[in-house]
């Protein structure tokens, strides 16, 4: 198939637009915010370690499936599922994979972008010096009080909304691509100068070794869950928008320099996505702990991690406006790259169904930004209105993160494992190693849908034990 067969959504112009474009997906708040905070909580190194492992044995295998399902379909989940089950003969029901990713693409949208929100107001916030020299009671209050204007959430939680539609509005080429080109190289510069930034405070030797030094005392089994949940939520799976992606990567590309066409190697590109997801995440722990030591502060904050401590350590170090500032920014731009990419699978299904992609962005944007007000009432109005795991917020967040997700990996894995044809999956995977394409294969087939379905239980044991 050529390019131009696929004329509904258009296609990414290079390998390296799909590679920055799946890799805003992947890096964002998961990476900055989730990744220190689980890895202060669960200990340091032996998390990390599992944490890895799963992003190379199971997270790797399962992105290949869904990157390689999208290719082969060329159109959002739903459709993309719809045709490839026409084509195995099996059941259209397997288009639930991608109503199923939709919806939950919707809901962790919702609450995605609140949380991104806050990085505006933080942005804005450390720019004006509203964190110079602030104690930890003061910087606690700052977050506080800022969950407790609703009105303010509100307000960032629209802007937030409307620059990630804004974006979708504009289509593949044109909209996300534009992005990520600008944020993805914006996000890796600023980045490295942070951590270059930290190598020089006092702290650095300690947070290097609190995030490698392995002490499997530390491990627990919950841990070892958390970690592959964090691999998938991490790497943007189970819900169809690496497939969506997917089905935007030409299959072949011609070679700048030489003139020659190529085949693009499904494998090794994710190879370099996860490689880099991987790299944002731990350098935004060599950020983060470096500072957490050096201000004699605790590792094991919890989710205020982001959000309280470091604007503390800002507060103190030297040139802290700016270097907070920066890394706002950064936060913020990496969680639009990864925004766009939740509401693309609705409104790529939206319009296939005739819509115009405006139109469509702003149907996908408007929905979840009501279901979005919850989440801003959560943590004010609606703090105490608690049913099932918790709040509104926590309860789309358990919804969508913990049993939509996994289930949706665990099917993509089992459809491209056992129910598509084994012949199609080879052909369209292309791999050069036979020894490679068999042990992809073994994943995809056994150890993924059994540690997914391990997360899973866990989740749902988890939620019903309290
Ligand atoms: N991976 C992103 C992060 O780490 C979040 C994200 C974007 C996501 N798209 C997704 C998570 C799809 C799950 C599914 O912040």
């Amino acid at each position: 198939m050529k390019q131009g067969d696929k004329p509904v959504h258009g296609m990414w112009t290079s390998r390296w637009a799909f590679i920055l474009a799946a890799t805003g997906s992947a890096v964002g708040l998961g990476n900055i915010w989730k990744f220190p905070y689980f890895a202060g909580e669960y200990g340091g190194g032996a998390f990390v370690l599992v944490y890895l492992l799963c992003i190379a044995l199971v997270g790797v295998p399962i992105m290949v499936a869904e990157v390689m399902l999208g290719r082969k379909g060329g159109m959002s989940p739903v459709h993309t599922m719809i045709k490839l089950a026409a084509e195995s003969k099996v059941s259209r029901r397997w288009a639930g994979i991608g109503y199923m990713g939709a919806l939950a693409g919707f809901l962790i949208l919702s609450f995605y972008s609140v949380i991104a929100g806050w990085t505006l107001y933080y942005i804005w916030d450390m720019a004006q010096g509203g964190f110079q020299g602030i104690s930890a009671a003061g910087s606690l209050a700052h977050f506080e009080g800022m969950q407790a204007n609703a009105w303010l959430m509100l307000g960032c939680h629209t802007a937030f909304m409307i620059l990630t539609m804004w974006v979708v509005a504009r289509g593949v080429s044109r909209g996300l691509e534009k992005a990520v080109q600008v944020l993805m190289p914006l996000l890796f510069v600023l980045l490295i100068g942070l951590v270059v930034y930290a190598s020089t405070t006092p702290g650095f030797a300690q947070g290097v070794n609190f995030m490698f030094h392995t002490d499997f005392s530390k491990l627990s089994g919950k841990a070892v869950m958390a970690a592959l949940g964090q691999a998938f939520f991490t790497l943007s799976l189970g819900m169809g928008a690496i497939m969506v992606y997917g089905a935007y990567m030409p299959r072949e590309v011609k070679d700048r320099r030489t003139g020659q066409t190529r085949r693009v190697s499904i494998v090794s590109t994710v190879g370099i996505i996860a490689l880099l997801d991987t790299l944002v995440a731990l350098g935004a722990g060599l950020v983060i702990f470096p500072v957490v030591f050096s201000n004699g502060l605790e590792p094991s904050q919890g989710p205020g991690l982001l959000f309280v401590t470091l604007p503390l350590a800002f507060g103190q170090m030297p040139a802290g406006v700016i270097v907070g500032t920066v890394f706002f920014v950064l936060v913020m731009c990496s969680a639009l790259s990864s925004s766009i990419s939740l509401g693309e699978p609705m409104v790529a299904w939206l319009v296939e169904r005739g819509l115009g992609r405006p139109l469509a962005a702003l149907v996908v944007g408007l929905t979840a930004w009501v279901i979005g007000i919850g989440t801003v009432l959560s943590f004010n109005y609606w703090k105490d209105v608690t049913f099932l795991v918790g709040t509104f917020f926590q309860n789309i967040d358990f919804l969508a993160s913990s049993l939509m997700l996994p289930l949706g990996g665990m099917l993509i894995a089992i459809f491209a494992g056992w129910v598509m044809k084994e012949t199609q999956a080879r052909k369209e995977l292309a791999m050069k190693s036979f020894g490679l394409y068999m042990i992809w294969r073994a994943v995809v087939r056994i150890v993924a849908p059994l540690a997914v379905a391990a997360v899973f239980l866990n989740a749902l044991i988890g939620a019903l034990g309290g």
